[in-house]
């Protein structure tokens, strides 16, 4: 299929919305609940402005970095996402596009390749874990992935299994064997584009999970896999501190969004954070990350990578983020958008997008270099950030605790 080029990231989702089927669709807008946060990310970032210069700016701006000890062409990840069945090449053709980049590519364990393949695609491959099963298995995924070339791990953390959408969860069956594409022909048929390439491909999506299978075993499905995860107790800080010594490399915990909490990422060894409510998939009323991330930054970023995911869709927001404070950005729907809309070269389109929004924001900043940018290029509407957990700051205005105290009192 040739690639059809699209200038922005809402065309990557308007032409991903005409491809996908609906519930593949649905499954990568996901957010949870009545949508608070997921809208938050997005709006947060329209509500800051710049400060921008009219002469002076450099013919030529450098928007090459390094984080996590990796170099990187611009301040820009790859977020690992647990979405199967978008493209027949998947997360593959998402670390071909990385590489081609220059950009690091996150792999979630409940994704549809194995991270053999995937590191061998970037040689700049982060493994993400949740903290399911046992140590034993845990340690087990970890050698795993070490031996395949995986440069770091991410530790996500931030699920809490909340569950339903005001506008509903897409119905996804485990895999589409003959029967279930027969009872789901009418979707299938009318997305005959994405059915035909999974079609030439001679083998149907399957919801499997390769970087959880045990040794000689097959790869469990993804509900077997949610199961397992579900019934593990969560973990502690010296849960996280172990998983940080067992791998014994580069290590970001994801999904930070509170000081207390990234202080104490710094005492379990971490190298880095990611400011992130996991995109609004989560525990809906988490502000948005964006908003977070200055008192994040203020705290620890002298002493770790701070890096921030969810909401990023322009070059601008990345160049937002980073002047905030942030090492770099990871980006989640904006890739996933551009992979179903047209593959490796749909992913590749997106950064290019992404790449070229830097670049103007810089050029119109006068900055010379990404890392020069700095909160004051940034206007940051009054009441905008929010410090969570920050020791002896109220999160609430005062006569808001005040009725609330009142309230239940009242209550008995
Ligand atoms: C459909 C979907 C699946 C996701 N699966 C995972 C996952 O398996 N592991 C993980 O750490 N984060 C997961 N995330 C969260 C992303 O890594 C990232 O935090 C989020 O997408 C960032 O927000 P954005 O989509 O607005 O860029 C997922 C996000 C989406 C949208």
């Amino acid at each position: 299929m040739a690639h059809k080029w699209f200038e922005t990231v809402a065309v990557a989702q308007e032409r991903a919305k005409r491809r996908l089927p609906s519930s593949v669709y649905k499954a990568l807008l996901a957010g949870s609940e009545k949508g608070t946060t997921y809208a938050d990310n997005t709006a947060a970032f329209a509500e800051l402005g710049f400060a921008p210069h009219v002469v002076g700016s450099t013919p030529e701006r450098n928007l090459a970095t390094s984080f996590l000890g990796q170099p990187a062409a611009m301040p820009v990840m790859i977020s690992p996402t647990g979405v199967q069945a978008v493209h027949p090449e998947g997360e593959v053709a998402v670390a071909r596009a990385a590489a081609a980049r220059g950009i690091p590519m996150g792999l979630s364990s409940f994704a549809s390749k194995p991270i053999e393949e995937v590191a061998a695609a970037n040689g700049q491959t982060f493994f993400q874990m949740y903290w399911m099963g046992s140590r034993e298995q845990m340690a087990r995924r970890m050698a795993r992935a070490r031996e395949a070339g995986a440069v770091g791990l991410i530790a996500t953390t931030d699920w809490s299994f909340s569950n339903g959408r005001d506008w509903g969860s897409p119905i996804i069956p485990q895999s589409m064997d003959l029967k279930t594409i027969v009872t789901r022909s009418p979707e299938a048929l009318l997305r005959p584009k994405w059915f035909l390439e999974f079609a030439r491909t001679g083998r149907p999506p399957q919801l499997q999970t390769p970087n959880l299978a045990e040794p000689g075993q097959p790869a469990p499905g993804f509900f077997e896999a949610y199961y397992e995860w579900m019934q593990t107790p969560p973990p502690t800080w010296q849960d996280i501190a172990w998983m940080k010594q067992e791998w014994g490399g580069t290590f970001l915990l994801k999904g930070v969004c509170r000081v207390d909490d990234a202080q104490r990422a710094v005492d379990a060894g971490v190298d880095g954070i990611s400011v992130s409510n996991h995109g609004g998939n989560n525990l809906d009323g988490t502000p948005a990350s964006i908003r977070c991330l200055p008192a994040v930054a203020d705290a620890v970023g002298d002493q770790i990578d701070v890096l921030l995911d969810g909401g990023v869709r322009r070059g601008s927001d990345v160049a937002k983020a980073v002047a905030l404070g942030a090492r770099a950005v990871l980006i989640g729907r904006a890739y996933l958008w551009g992979l179903a809309a047209g593959g490796q070269p749909g992913v590749e389109n997106v950064l290019d997008v992404l790449n070229g929004g830097l670049d103007s924001a810089l050029r119109g900043l006068g900055k010379a270099d990404v890392k020069d940018l700095r909160p004051s290029d940034v206007l940051v509407p009054d009441g905008f950030t929010r410090a969570l957990g920050v020791p002896g700051e109220a999160q609430e205005p005062p006569e808001q605790v005040e009725h609330r105290i009142a309230e239940a009192v009242a209550a008995g």
